[in-house]
């Protein structure tokens, strides 16, 4: 079941996010968070840090990032480790240890995937995971090709996505070439899917995702594949969307007990 859910902009959605991310976390005894990085995710975490921050049950809650870049010094300031730990994880009141990330170090790294994918499944698995998209319909890092049943692996970025990325370092050399991602399969595995799509710049990428057909020539497409997916798009993103109408008839016309 997706429910597509067309809002104003990205702080509305933020806050739609954080309310259905909540609801479903806070009843959990272990409950599971799945974490998107760049800047997409952004409103829904401020939102999250506004209604939450330092509640007593955020000491029970576990989380695992998609992905990280493959050879950043520790402590880089655009590795993902730092930019959860800047915009999430203090905001949030968590501790480090709460929040599990693929290791982006030069070593080990295939064993490292395996026991990424372990410790997720020894959690109980991801009761909801956050999105966001590239402008070439990859989720995580999981590039154009990427097999529908991956699992947590390395991978080269795409060249689109180095250019996109390049915005958070100094020049696009900088930026590196490899990363270590969960696979369309883990992401596949987790229970609630909330997929986020912001501006112009994202619009054939998420109506290719949510309308056209499922293929790794558009890794987002999988997402078509899951029994519970949220999507929820600004104006700017929704404007190449084939049934746009129907997805806002549909939603403001849902069932009292149909909700994000
Ligand atoms: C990052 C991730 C990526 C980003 C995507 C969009 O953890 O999973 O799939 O969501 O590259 O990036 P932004 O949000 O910066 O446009």
């Amino acid at each position: 079941m997706a429910e597509i859910v067309i809002v104003p902009d990205d702080q509305v959605a933020g806050e739609l996010a954080a309310e259905a991310i909540l609801r479903r976390l806070i009843d959990q005894p272990e409950p599971v968070l799945g974490l998107a990085t760049g800047s997409t995710p952004t409103s829904t975490y401020h939102a999250m840090v506004r209604r939450a921050a330092g509640q007593d049950w955020l000491k029970n809650l576990k989380a695992f990032a998609l992905d990280e870049y493959v050879g950043l010094p520790d402590g880089h300031p655009e590795s993902y480790a730092e930019v959860l730990r800047r915009e999430f994880i203090e905001p949030m009141g968590l501790v480090p240890e709460q929040v599990m990330l693929p290791p982006g170090g030069l070593d080990g790294l295939s064993t490292a995937a395996a026991q990424y994918e372990a410790a997720i499944a020894d959690s109980g698995g991801i009761d909801v995971q956050i999105l966001g998209i590239g402008t070439d319909g990859h989720i995580g890092f999981n590039e154009p090709g990427s097999s529908l049943g991956s699992r947590t692996r390395v991978k080269t970025l795409a060249e689109s996505t180095r250019r996109d990325n390049a915005r958070f370092f100094s020049s696009l050399d900088e930026v590196p070439v490899h990363c270590i991602t969960q696979g369309l399969g883990t992401v596949l595995d987790s229970r609630h899917l909330i997929l986020l799509a912001f501006g112009a710049h994202k619009a054939d990428a998420i109506a290719a995702a949510v309308e056209g057909p499922v293929s790794a020539s558009l890794p987002a497409s999988v997402v078509q594949l899951h029994p519970h997916v949220t999507v929820l798009v600004d104006e700017p993103a929704a404007t190449k969307f084939n049934h746009g109408d129907y997805y806002r008839f549909a939603y403001a016309n849902k069932f009292e007990w149909q909700h994000l």
